[in-house]
């Protein structure tokens, strides 16, 4: 079973937004098509490494699609998958066992910025889609970046005026539902100092249709072991 040991705080009701009827919806998708093309996109470089990466840890993972694309095709050999939404964790547990997966991987449902301590370095670290749902970018940034021993892939929003026009239609739309959940495009300046600063280059930046891609590899190998938490 997944670990929901740890409820998460409840920070921009992302529980509540993502919650099991878009995931059973998402999950569905996957198993009939696969990975979408932002997803593929954005974990091109990690299929392309000549091993397996030994550990990778997809945050905010929703149904699981990057890490499940990851290891059913032979490019990951363990993933741990992490979001606050219960009913992603639970689509992305369902899915890995469907896929013959559920024994490489490990699910926690918990707020990854504010926990992120009790996770174990990984070979990749990725965050496709999940900047953009968190308000405070440097302290979930910093601790995914943190923990990659090898790579970081990211994607997010881009920033021009169509893309913000979007992010407050989406916001104006959950404000008069009264939604407390908030869309947020953060400076991708910032996002490249953030991970930077942790010891991280970029070896892929690029655009696809509304969103960045940005991967970044590590200048020198970290003394950590590519272990992750086991439980
Ligand atoms: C738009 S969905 C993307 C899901 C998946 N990565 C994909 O691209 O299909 C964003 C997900 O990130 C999760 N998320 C956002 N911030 C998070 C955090 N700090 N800790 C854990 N999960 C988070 C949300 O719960 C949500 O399921």
């Amino acid at each position: 079973m997944p670990s929901s040991c740890c409820a998460p705080s409840g920070i921009n009701d992302l529980d509540g937004t993502f919650d099991a009827a878009s995931a059973a919806k998402e999950a569905k998708r996957f198993l009939k098509r696969g990975a979408v093309r932002r997803t593929l996109r954005l974990i091109r470089p990690l299929l392309a490494q000549p091993a397996p990466l030994a550990s990778v840890l997809d945050i905010g993972c929703g149904a699981g699609a990057a890490h499940h694309e990851l290891l059913r095709r032979g490019a990951a050999t363990l993933a741990v998958g992490v979001d606050a939404s219960a009913g992603y964790i639970t689509a992305a547990a369902h899915n890995a066992s469907v896929l013959g997966l559920r024994e490489r991987t490990r699910y926690h449902q918990l707020d990854f910025a504010l926990d992120a301590a009790q996770f174990e370095p990984a070979a990749a670290v990725i965050m496709d889609r999940v900047l953009c749902c968190y308000p405070n970018l440097e302290q979930l940034l910093r601790a995914a970046a943190e923990r990659s021993t090898r790579f970081l892939a990211l994607s997010f929003p881009r920033n021009n005026w169509w893309a913000r026009l979007i992010g407050l239609a989406v916001n104006t739309f959950s404000a008069m539902g009264h939604g407390s959940y908030r869309f947020y495009i953060h400076p991708e300046p910032e996002i490249l100092r953030i991970a930077c600063a942790a010891g991280l280059l970029p070896v892929e930046l690029s655009t696809f249709g509304f969103w960045r891609i940005a991967v970044f590899a590590r200048t020198a190998p970290t003394p950590a072991a590519e272990t992750l938490q086991s439980s």
